[in-house]
Formats: structure tokens, C-alpha cells, sequence
């Protein structure tokens, strides 16, 4: 936890002044600065003596009157009770938002500052030191100003950034936060120890066991949770997209706003932010037509542009774009005269950045310490054009190869949302075919660490020969008695078997662990009809065992989710 703590407190009337807020609490994230931002009326205002550092963010509205959610600590704060050195332990600043062309301009902030001083509040800062160029706030916070935040996109920037920059001298005062763990602005550049392909050559898919180093980084993580990382675009595409652009990659520019992302260093270089951040393989949304037409000279490519920004045009834009699922790039190939003519300024409002990727934990700190593994199926498919297509995150993990020098990937890790029993006796019966497996193996170790052996698993696969990943370690825990394992390989034979059929050929024991000993389900996968499967197969059990009926068997079921003891996760 921060010892030191920055709270940002505002009153906004119509967002701008939260925003505001927001937007200096992420200057103080990135420079590691425990932060908290809260409307003023959700902050309980008796706590105020005892802060050390508040940044007070404020709107004037009407005439010279506070926005609504301030007005309760308003009315607290000119109590004349209040003692005069009440607030002698406050540092604070106070900046105001208003509209200089009214007469009462940034009333609130400047009637607060003086209320706070009077209280014993030491000020950081003049109220007016925030203020460096004097825009007038609606020259950029209209939503109708779009086109002229378009066509001025690098200037709306720079005066944003003036007006609220957080002074560096405010930020000095509190020491970086070193305890705090990694997150999307910090993450850890983990160490990949290994890149391990699990599935035989001969077979379709390449699935990886992917470890990472992560001592040093604070990190501290359980069974279920998950880790976070943000992929980068292959080679070949940020090569193709500055010839292009005509950019040079090896050129370097400086942001100016206050929200330069956290990732991006300063000065960059073309080729870091293409490479890392603009999500250029992504399938683009009508926006990104919408801002490509207004660049097109050539008519060909400007008539097209203008008909899929349309709303007449939008089952055409869906056929082009979404069913085959056309990167970005690939469209900037097809209009390479409009693409020719992007100026650098407006990359970021034409590509969004790329996220970051969620995968299951598949290892456990107690039996791998300092280590934190994945397994990632690399994923490659045919559209219905027949253009094969790879998921980016992946393919990318896929092609680092730690044996050829070092490599490092930004990571950092959150709750996931699977829990496990904290008992020692209560039984986990988990059902993960495929890369499902990743959250039980994590929780497998863990519990097996813990000396909680009552584990059941089920898994399925294609085959006992080419994809039964980890078997080698299922079977040494199962040779200790400290989990129980049923397999279901689908194609080792000419019907298919999958996990739900070992489910129920499960049913004695499954409905003496769940009914006699309280045990937690749970099911995990990528496949969209495998969680009913399971739970179709499940119900028959409490059926057949339990002799209840079909509605009875889901209101059990029901039941069970409800108290924590189902549990699924799942993805596409
Ligand atoms: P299949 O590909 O042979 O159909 C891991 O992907 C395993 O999950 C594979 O053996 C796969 O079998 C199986 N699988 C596919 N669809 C499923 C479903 N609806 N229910 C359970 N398992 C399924």
C-alpha cells in the first residue's frame, strides 16, 4: 500500500471538471504516486483533517455557484463552527474550471481556496498557477466542435495540455510509490524463461507453455486470476504501413498532451508507435471511415469512403469489412491515394490503441516461485474469403524465442473470476478441455501445495498422443493420490467422447462430492458449446442421483451458482 497519497477531490457539473480530475490522477499513476480521485459529495468531509494532500478540482456554475455534487461539502465547508486551524495538517492546491467570458469566472475555486486557507490549509500553489494560456473551456469541450477538433487536432492538444498539467513541483512532494505492484501504466518487463510448443508437430494447433520470470516485481497472485499482457504488431505490418504512410520509422516525435499514453516514451519513434501501440490489425469501425473520407482527394476512393461512413452504407461497410474481418491495414491498402496523405498528427484518432489480452494463469507462486506460466493455443483460421487470419496477441507470443536472446514482455497481473475453497477438506471438481485446463493447473499446484488433495479434473482433448498436454504431471499427482483425473480424448476413436461424457459417467461420485461434501464445480474453456454440455450433463446427474426432476435439477444448479459452489469462465 502507498504510505503517501494524493487525493483529488472535484465538482463537475458537466464532466469536464471529473475529467479533469481523472485525467490528473493518471499523471499521478504514472509517476508511481498512490492516488485516489472522488467527487466531493461521495468523499466523507470530516476525513479532511486528517489528509496530507488534497487537489481540490472545480467548476463554477450558474452564477458563481458550486456544481451539484459539491454543494453538500460546500455548505460543510462554510460552517462557522469550523475552527480555524482545522485544517493546519492540509497541503493542498485548488484548481478552478470556468469560462472567462462570464463575470463570476471560477467564483467556486477562488472562494474555496480562500475558505481552505482561512481553516489552516497550507497552499501549494496560487490558485492561478495552474493556468499557463487562457483558452476559454468552450473552445474545446463542446462535443459540436468535432470537425474543429479534427482539423486542429495537435493544437487541442497542446492547450489542453498547458491548462491542466500538473505542476512537476506538486508531484516532487510525494516520493514514488516503489511497493506498488505492476499495473496497464506500469507494467513488469518479464523475463520469458521458456516457449515450449505442448502439441505435437503433426498436429492442427500450436499450443505453447510460455514461462516468465517475474522476480522483483511485487507480483503476488492466486488460483484464478489472470495476467494481462498487450501485444505488438509483427514486423511485416509495421513495415508495410509506413510505406504506406511514407513515413520513415526511424523518425522521432514529441506528444504534447497531458494524456500521452503511459506507454509511449518521449520524444518516439515512429516506429514504436506503430509497432506498440496503434492497433492497425484490428477489424476498423465506421469512424474510422468516417475520418479516412475526410483526407480523400482521389474521387474513386472519397465516393466509396463517403458511401461506408453512411448510414445507407452500413450493410455494404459489414460485408467488406466485418465478415471477412479486414484488418485496418488491409483497408489502408486498398485506398493507398487517401492512405498516402494521412498526415502523422492524426494516427491517433484514426487507430485505437491496442489492448491488452487476458490470459488464465496456468502455474502456481507456491510450487514455481517467481514464476508465472501460460498456455496460449496460437491462433490461426480461415475466414469466409479463405484468408487466413492469426490473432495478434499469439502469434506474437509464439514468435519470441527466448533461446535467441533475451525477451522481455510487459505484463501485469489481476483477479480473475474463479475462487477457490479456502477449507482444506472441501472438494474442487473442475472441467477444462483444452487450454481450459490453464486456471485448474494453477489450482491444482496451489491446493496440492496446500495439502488440499481433494482435486477432480476432467480433460479433454483431440487426442492421448497429440494435444494431452501436461500429462506427465497429472499423472505423477495422480500416482500421489492428490487428484483425481478423467480424460476424454474426442477422436481416438470413431464417436466422439468429450468431457460431459465422463461427467456423467461420474455421477456416483460427483453427487456424493457435491451433495454429501459440499463441493465446488467448475468449468473453464474456449468452446461456446461446451459449458452446456457440461451443465446439460451435470443436471442428469442430479437426476439420476439425486431423483429430482429436470426443473428441480436446474433450480440446484441455480442454487449452487448463486452460493459460490458453480463457477464458470469462458471465452471465444
Ligand atoms: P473436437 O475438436 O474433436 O470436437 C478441446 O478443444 C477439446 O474440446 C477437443 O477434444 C474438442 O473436440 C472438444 N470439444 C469441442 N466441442 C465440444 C463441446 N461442445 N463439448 C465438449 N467438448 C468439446
Amino acid at each position: 500500500m502507498a504510505t503517501h497519497s494524493l487525493l483529488v477531490l472535484y465538482g463537475s457539473q458537466t464532466g469536464t471538471a471529473q475529467d479533469t480530475a481523472e485525467r490528473i490522477g493518471r499523471q499521478a499513476q504514472r509517476r508511481r504516486v498512490g492516488v485516489r480521485v472522488q467527487a466531493l459529495d461521495s468523499y466523507n468531509v470530516a476525513n479532511l483533517i486528517s489528509e496530507s494532500l488534497v487537489v481540490f478540482v472545480c467548476a463554477t456554475t450558474g452564477q458563481g455557484d458550486p456544481p451539484d455534487n459539491m454543494k453538500n461539502f460546500w455548505r460543510f465547508l462554510f460552517r462557522k463552527s469550523l475552527p480555524a486551524g482545522s485544517l493546519c495538517r492540509l497541503d493542498c492546491a485548488v484548481l478552478g474550471l470556468g469560462d472567462s467570458s462570464y463575470p463570476k469566472f471560477n467564483f467556486v475555486a477562488k472562494k474555496l481556496y480562500k475558505r481552505l486557507l482561512q481553516l489552516g490549509a497550507n497552499a501549494l500553489l496560487p490558485v492561478e498557477s495552474w493556468v499557463s494560456a487562457k483558452p476559454t473551456l468552450d473552445y474545446w469541450s463542446e462535443t459540436g466542435a468535432l470537425p474543429a477538433f479534427f482539423s486542429d487536432s495537435w493544437r487541442w492538444w497542446e492547450i489542453e495540455y498547458n491548462y491542466f498539467s500538473l505542476p512537476m513541483s506538486l508531484m516532487n512532494l510525494l516520493p514514488p510509490d516503489d511497493q506498488a505492484p505492476p499495473s496497464s501504466v506500469h507494467p513488469f518487463p518479464a523475463r520469458m524463461v521458456s516457449n515450449e510448443r505442448v502439441t505435437d508437430p503433426s498436429h492442427f494447433q500450436d499450443v505453447r507453455l510460455i514461462e516468465f520470470d517475474i522476480t522483483g516485481s511485487n507480483i503476488q497472485y492466486g488460483a484464478g486470476d489472470v495476467v494481462m499482457m498487450r501485444p505488438c504488431n509483427i514486423t511485416e505490418d509495421v513495415e508495410q504501413f509506413c510505406q504506406l504512410l511514407r513515413l520513415d520509422p526511424d523518425c522521432y516525435f514529441i506528444l504534447t498532451p497531458t494524456d500521452v499514453p503511459a506507454c509511449l516514451p518521449q520524444p518516439c519513434s515512429v516506429r514504436y508507435l506503430v509497432e506498440q501501440f496503434l492497433d492497425i490489425a484490428a477489424v476498423p469501425r465506421r469512424s474510422f471511415f468516417e475520418l479516412l473520407a475526410t483526407f480523400a482527394t482521389n474521387e474513386l476512393e472519397r465516393g466509396k469512403l463517403a458511401e461506408f461512413s453512411s448510414a445507407q452504407g452500413q450493410d455494404e461497410l459489414h460485408s467488406y469489412c466485418n465478415r471477412p474481418r479486414r484488418t485496418a491495414l488491409e483497408v489502408l491498402t486498398d485506398f493507398p491515394h487517401t492512405t498516402a496523405e494521412l498526415s502523422v498528427n492524426y494516427l491517433l484518432d484514426l487507430f485505437p490503441e491496442i489492448q491488452p489480452r487476458t490470459f488464465s494463469i496456468a502455474s502456481s507462486l507456491l510450487a514455481n516461485p517467481n514464476r508465472l506460466q501460460v498456455l496460449v493455443a496460437v491462433v490461426r483460421y480461415k475466414t469466409r474469403l479463405h484468408k487466413p487470419r492469426k490473432g495478434l496477441c499469439s502469434n506474437w507470443l509464439a514468435s519470441l524465442d527466448p533461446t535467441q536472446g533475451e525477451v522481455c514482455v510487459p505484463l501485469w497481473v489481476k483477479k480473475g473470476g474463479l475462487t477457490f475453497p479456502q477449507d482444506l477438506e472441501t472438494p474442487a471438481i473442475m472441467v477444462g478441455p483444452g487450454t481450459g485446463v490453464a486456471p485448474f493447473r494453477t489450482a491444482i499446484q496451489e491446493r496440492i501445495a496446500q495439502g488440499k488433495t481433494a482435486n477432480v479434473l476432467f480433460f479433454g482433448c483431440r487426442s492421448e498422443t497429440k494435444d494431452f498436454y501436461c500429462h506427465l504431471e497429472w499423472e505423477e499427482k495422480v500416482q500421489a493420490g492428490h487428484m483425481t483425473l478423467f480424460t476424454a480424448f474426442s477422436r481416438d476413436q470413431e464417436d466422439k467422447i468429450y468431457v460431459q461424457h465422463r461427467v456423467k459417467e461420474q455421477a456416483k461420485l460427483l453427487w456424493d462430492l457435491i451433495a454429501n461434501k459440499n463441493a465446488v464445480f467448475y468449468i473453464a474453456g474456449n468452446s461456446k458449446q461446451m459449458p452446456t454440455g457440461v451443465c446439460d450433463a451435470l443436471k442428469e446427474v442430479f437426476q439420476q442421483e439425486g431423483g429430482v426432476t429436470d426443473s428441480q435439477a436446474q433450480e440446484m444448479l441455480d442454487g449452487m451458482e448463486k452460493a459460490g459452489r458453480f463457477q464458470s469462465e469462458t471465452w471465444s
